[in-house]
């Protein structure tokens, strides 16, 4: 059975508006991001081309920019832009103004790409 772990990261204001926040969790830095129209996505923070921090990129348009060579990473899939380079998404969910992120470590998951 795959191992999930439910964490709550603390109250949604803590991530700015439109923009990406870095979380430690299981000793992995997780990108988590806020959108303008108040959606929440998670993706691993480090980038597979050559480990930029996603957290700082801008989102647009569903994706986020890489802030060091402009590889895209769609939010909600992990998907990226170049052929074979993706990361791992997370579900997240808002509960009582608390952002909740239903972690996974990467041992246990099918990597997307
Ligand atoms: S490190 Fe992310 S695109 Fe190069």
């Amino acid at each position: 059975m795959r191992k999930e772990i439910r964490i709550n990261l603390g109250p949604l204001e803590g991530i700015p508006m439109g923009q990406g926040h870095c979380f430690r969790i299981e000793g992995e830095d997780i990108a988590v991001f806020r959108t303008r129209n108040g959606e929440i996505f998670a993706v691993e923070n480090t980038c597979p081309h050559m480990k930029g921090p996603l957290a700082e990129g801008i989102i647009g348009d569903g994706k986020v920019v890489c802030p060091l060579h402009g590889h895209r990473f769609d939010l909600k899939t992990g998907e990226g832009s170049e052929a074979s380079e993706c990361v791992r998404s997370f579900e997240m969910s808002i509960e009582n103004g608390n952002v909740f992120i239903a972690y996974v470590p990467a041992s246990e998951e099918n990597v997307p790409c």
